[in-house]
């Protein structure tokens, strides 16, 4: 009977503890830290392809000027870019997509050895015309973006 007693007094001294008191902090830390999580900011698809949009666009001008150091970044920033869609937007289907550009980006870092402007110029084609490809694939095929001459539009019509 002493033991009982000791043992009761042990386990209402377990459950009024820190103990429980301290699992159910840890709880609501934990439920804050979701929330938190949650509303955490992520950039969106359409937002990462507009920075995608932007370096396309300066790699064109840094392939025309034939600053080929510029080229080299400029490709760089776009597989970063990328990497960053495959990250942060996974759930997306359209997501799945994204490999398909690789080779096209790819092809034209040969033009920062080869320094050969008609060369880059044909392949920078072929790569916008993948961007549209994947824009009609995914059903977003009134974002078009189009080449004219020398100089660079992107028209986005809704
Ligand atoms: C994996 C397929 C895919 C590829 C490859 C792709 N895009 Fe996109 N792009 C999309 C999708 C999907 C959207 C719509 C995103 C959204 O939900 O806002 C989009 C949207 C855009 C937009 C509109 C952004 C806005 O919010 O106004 C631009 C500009 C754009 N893409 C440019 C490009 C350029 C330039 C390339 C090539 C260098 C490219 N995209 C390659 C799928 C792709």
């Amino acid at each position: 009977m002493k033991y009982l007693g000791l043992l009761i007094a042990v386990l209402i001294l377990s459950c009024s503890d820190g103990r429980v008191g301290g699992r159910k902090v840890l709880i609501a830390k934990i439920d804050s830290l979701e929330k938190e999580l949650k509303n955490m900011y992520k950039p969106g698809f359409g937002e990462m392809m507009s920075g995608i949009q932007r370096h396309h666009t300066k790699l064109w001008f840094s392939g025309i000027n034939k600053n080929w150091k510029l080229v080299g970044f400029e490709i760089h920033e776009i597989n970063e870019l990328l990497e960053d869609l495959g990250k942060y937007q996974s759930s997306r289907k359209e997501t799945r997509l994204l490999h398909m550009i690789s080779p096209y980006i790819d092809s034209i870092k040969a033009t920062i050895e080869s320094k050969d402007v008609n060369d880059f110029k044909q392949k920078y084609t072929r790569l916008t015309n993948m961007c549209n490809d994947c824009h009609i694939k995914t059903k977003y095929e009134f974002i078009k973006v189009t080449l004219e001459f020398d100089s660079y539009t992107c028209k986005t019509t809704i």
